[in-house]
């Protein structure tokens, strides 16, 4: 079964990114996809060191660091499509998710290998959540870098939210979050030669029922977890 890999940047699990995200990845699931959400703050990914640069490119997938990045790095080459949803620190995706883009030079870095750039053909699509501003800047970001590796765009391929932690409530970004899962599921039909949708769907009971889905689950999951964050904000030590 084809599967598209949602990649949160927020500490968050169900603030605004998350949320969103998990409406984008129920509406590719309608559409017959396997999905699965990576949690960037879950773990420490190491920072890239630059080997790309040395003379000898040892710059190679899997990368050299054996961590959370590689675990990843294996999701991201199987899938066959991304959502990547992050909150906007200051006009930008978060500091896990750049992490991550730079170690991702190992799947790019495969063209130096005589190989195709192992993101070459992913269909991916974009969600931002600020609370304030660049929620756009930081879309447009994610968008050109994930291109530039190879990936394919379908339309209306970036839904934004400037209401932070109540972008669920944002029914124009729920939409638009559901549109990002539905288009970048659709585009991956088309190059199939399968039917699959590629324009916009404007429809209130579908937003509204995967509303009511996100919101069970946060329910569901706080009851478990108890909080908000995978951070350790507020936490002795932290
Ligand atoms: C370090 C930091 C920088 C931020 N910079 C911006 C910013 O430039 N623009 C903005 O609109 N919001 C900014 N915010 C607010 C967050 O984007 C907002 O809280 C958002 O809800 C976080 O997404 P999340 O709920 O998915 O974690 C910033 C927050 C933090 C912690």
């Amino acid at each position: 079964m084809s599967k598209i890999l949602g990649i949160l940047g927020s500490p968050h699990s169900y603030g605004g990114s998350g949320s969103l995200l998990r409406c984008a990845l129920l509406a590719a699931q309608e559409l017959g996809f396997e999905t699965e959400l990576v949690e960037l703050y879950r773990e420490r990914i190491e920072p890239c060191r630059g080997c790309v640069q040395d003379e000898e490119p040892t710059c190679k997938y899997p990368c050299i660091f054996e961590d959370y990045g590689r675990e990843i790095l294996f999701k991201l080459r199987e899938a066959d499509g991304y959502i990547v949803a992050s909150p906007v620190y200051w006009y930008a995706p978060s500091g896990p998710l750049k992490i991550l883009i730079d170690r991702m030079t190992a799947l790019e870095n495969m063209v130096a290998f005589g190989e195709p750039s192992y993101v070459e053909g992913k269909a991916v699509g974009v969600i931002t959540v600020g609370a304030d501003a660049g929620a756009t800047l930081a879309g447009a970001y994610l968008l050109t870098v994930l291109n530039a590796m190879g990936a394919i765009i379908p339309p209306w391929a970036h839904a934004y939210s400037h209401r932070g932690k109540e972008a669920l409530f944002d029914d124009r970004a729920v939409m638009d979050a559901i549109n990002v899962g539905r288009l970048v599921a659709g585009l991956l039909l088309r190059v199939r030669g399968q039917n699959g949708p590629l324009t916009y769907l404007d429809d209130p009971d579908l937003r509204d029922r995967i509303r009511t889905a996100v919101l069970e689950e946060k329910r569901r999951w706080e009851a478990q977890y108890g909080s908000e964050r995978l951070s350790l904000c507020g936490k002795s030590g932290a």
